[in-house]
């Protein structure tokens, strides 16, 4: 059966941002299905939905509630399957996120175990001790929280998303039970959150440096976590196929600090796809960013695992800000914003002429930069909070989309005030403004998602970052101060700035074809 996310295209929905459809001002599924035109004219072949399920929304609905259901503020599963079947009428299938590694505080399960006493099954569905050891939080402070009763539990993130137990096979067995609920209902995958995470050391040892960060460690990386994927994978590839053709798929969201983490997971008849998270790590630099990819490309060469190319998504800085500033930016004035578009558009290019899956997280798409100065007591991301305020935290790339009009809220909402709130000067960013503009970034890349080369992956040999997608394609980029003259070519397809006289100035990328 085909694999087709083998070199799709799919479109990061984070739902509170994306549209409103009841004027609330937080984005909704009936927002999302009146964009649906917007989506099949950008060209994508699935969009993946970052969580909607019942949620404080403590972090951001990272922290679910209910793993079958549909928090009310985005709709009811009906409109969830209206979502889905429509859709499909325009050829996108749907992605939904996978929450395994934790909970929400407010789940039944946890509220059970607080009620229940230290040692009983309840307790056992999480990981209670009756001291903490020094594991931090990956959102800062200690990973552990005291209860009334004198015993602590585990949270990698915030206290309100205590970690499952996933020694306990009751666990294991819950969410194949969640994976088949919207297998069933007709998505066609899953996107693992905090895939690396899930199985603990049941030493629970103290570690020489609890700083956060993604090697393997007794929380991270575990060998369990390929038996376990296997399952999953069977569980897949139980089903038919039925409105679209191929399998059903599954993208792992593994953290890694090194390439190399990653290793263990490309293996036959694992995870179907494990997210490339380093090409937005590697630095504007043509020699990194040609070390990256040929180590990503190693990775999974001879493997049937895909390692999707992501640029952004909504954890990271937007790329227009990370490129437009010589370092990580607290505020908008740090941002040389033309700079930042202009190696974002080229970034684009990069991103959908290598070979493999690409996701585009919503906005990206705008060349929006991140909104860095929202106010303080706007700020909801529990990383400022539990930070005080020393992160700023991820708000900056979740700002609601803005659609039309020239100001606040952009067409986001018939109502007048966003979850967050959105900058001064969207104007010219919004979807009306760049639609009706044959140079915006939104043109660049729906022609560029339309003209994805398919061709064999080789280096260019005489440029710093340029390579050819079969006999007749080619992708040249230049990061370097002087300017590059084009190889010889029949014509010119696409590219991220105006050329001429065939030559590349710096932070340009082309593609090119040749005969
Ligand atoms: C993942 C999500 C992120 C969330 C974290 C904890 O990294 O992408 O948004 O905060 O998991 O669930």
């Amino acid at each position: 059966m085909t694999q087709w996310w083998r070199d799709a295209v799919v479109y990061q929905i984070y739902p509170r941002s994306f549209a409103d459809g009841n004027g609330d001002g937080t984005g909704d599924f009936a927002g999302a299905l009146a964009r649906l035109p917007y989506l099949a004219e950008l060209g994508v072949d699935a969009v993946w939905f970052s969580p909607f399920y019942p949620s404080p929304l403590a972090d951001g609905g990272y922290d679910v509630a209910d793993y079958c259901d549909v928090d009310p503020r985005f709709g009811t599963l009906a409109d969830f399957d209206t979502f889905v079947a429509a859709a499909a009428g325009h050829g996108i299938r749907v992605i939904v996120d996978i929450v395994p590694n934790h909970c929400s505080s407010a789940h039944p399960a946890f509220q059970a175990a607080l009620a229940a006493e230290p040692g009983s099954p309840e307790r056992d569905l999480f990981i209670f001790r009756d001291a903490p050891n020094n594991w931090q939080s990956l959102f800062g402070g200690p990973a552990w929280t005291q209860t009334p009763d004198g015993q602590w539990y585990l949270h990698l993130f915030d206290s309100s998303q205590p970690d499952w137990n996933w020694a306990n096979p009751a666990v294991p067995a819950m969410f194949e039970k969640v994976l088949r609920f919207w297998l069933d209902r007709g998505v066609a995958g899953l996107r693992v959150d905090v895939a690396h995470g899930l199985f603990k050391d049941p030493e629970l040892p103290d570690v020489p440096d609890p700083t956060p960060s993604d090697r393997p460690s007794p929380w991270f990386h575990r060998p369990e976590l390929v038996a376990h994927y296997a399952t999953w994978r069977a569980i897949l590839d139980s089903y038919p196929e039925d409105v679209f053709p191929g399998r059903r798929t599954a993208v792992g969201e593994f953290w890694g600090d090194e390439i190399t983490h990653l290793e263990p997971y490309f293996i036959p008849g694992g995870m179907p796809q494990a997210f490339n998270f380093f090409l937005f790590q590697t630095a504007w630099d043509a020699a990194a960013l040609r070390h990256t990819i040929t180590a990503s490309l190693a990775l999974t060469e001879g493997s049937d695992v895909v390692a999707p190319w992501v640029i952004s998504n909504h954890d990271v800085m937007r790329p227009v800000s990370r490129y437009g500033a010589p370092a990580p930016a607290h505020s908008d004035a740090e941002v040389d914003v033309a700079l930042g578009t202009r190696r974002a558009r080229a970034a684009a290019l990069l991103l959908l002429a290598l070979p493999g899956s690409a996701y585009v997280y919503q906005g990206e798409e705008l060349g929006l930069p991140e909104f860095l100065d929202i106010p303080a007591a706007d700020r909801d991301d529990p990383v400022y909070r539990r930070s005080q305020g020393a992160r700023l935290g991820r708000d900056g790339c979740r700002v609601p989309i803005p659609w039309s009009c020239t100001a606040q809220p952009y067409g986001f909402t018939e109502g007048t005030s966003t979850w967050l709130p959105q900058p001064s000067g969207w104007g010219s960013l919004t979807v009306e403004a760049q639609l009706a503009d044959p140079s915006s970034t939104l043109t660049l890349y729906r022609q560029a998602i339309a003209g994805r080369p398919r061709g064999e992956f080789a280096w260019l040999d005489g440029y710093d970052l340029a390579f050819t997608r079969g006999d007749d394609f080619a992708c040249v980029l230049n990061l370097g101060a002087e300017p590059v003259p084009l190889p010889a070519h029949e014509s010119l397809l696409l590219a991220s700035d105006a050329i001429t006289d065939d030559v590349l100035p710096q932070d340009t990328a082309v593609w090119l074809r040749l005969r």
